[in-house]
């Protein structure tokens, strides 16, 4: 079995959709990005290339091409779930760090437009909201930050 460690974060800017795990979230920033900034999306692609030691995000879809601009996280997804074809996922942990908007509402959508994203089953996927407790560039509501792990085992 191999664990993968994933990390990401994306500005909260004025004028951009808020997306995570592929649901729009309503908000009056969203994440700025060359891609749809799907930090949670690219957090956990992380996590999977770390686990079986393929590089990072940035190296498969390298943010100077311009095939990549706009791309949605589900895309990029399918991708990196084709490159990882020989492991089967266990699961994946996830913690997602905004000072606003409240996610709670919306923590059982993203966990299932993940499983269907993924082809997993939704206990597979653990989605955690936490605020910054008003510290820093995260309490400021300045940028949206997610930390995930998973673990995946070789077929
Ligand atoms: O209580 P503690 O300091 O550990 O956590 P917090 O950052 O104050 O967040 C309290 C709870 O609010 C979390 O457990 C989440 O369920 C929820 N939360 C949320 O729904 N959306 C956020 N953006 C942040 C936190
Ligand atoms: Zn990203």
């Amino acid at each position: 079995m191999r664990i993968g460690e994933g990390y990401d974060v994306h500005r909260l800017v004025e004028g951009r959709r808020l997306i995570l795990g592929g649901v729009e979230i309503p908000f009056e920033k969203g994440l700025l990005g060359h891609s749809d900034a799907d930090v949670l999306v690219h957090a956990i692609i992380d996590s999977l290339l770390g686990a079986c030691a393929f590089g990072d995000i940035g190296t498969h879809f390298p943010d100077t091409d311009m095939q990549y601009k706009g791309i949605s996280g589900e895309a990029l997804m399918k991708r990196v779930l084709e490159l990882i074809k020989d492991y089967e996922i266990l699961n994946i942990d996830t913690t997602v760090i905004a000072q606003a908007p409240k996610l709670s509402p919306y923590i059982a959508q993203i966990r299932n437009s993940l499983a269907n994203m993924m082809s997993l089953d939704v206990g597979q996927i653990s989605v955690k909201a936490k605020t910054a407790e008003k510290l820093g560039y995260l309490g400021r509501g300045e940028a949206i930050e997610v930390r995930c792990v998973c673990l995946l085992k070789k077929r």
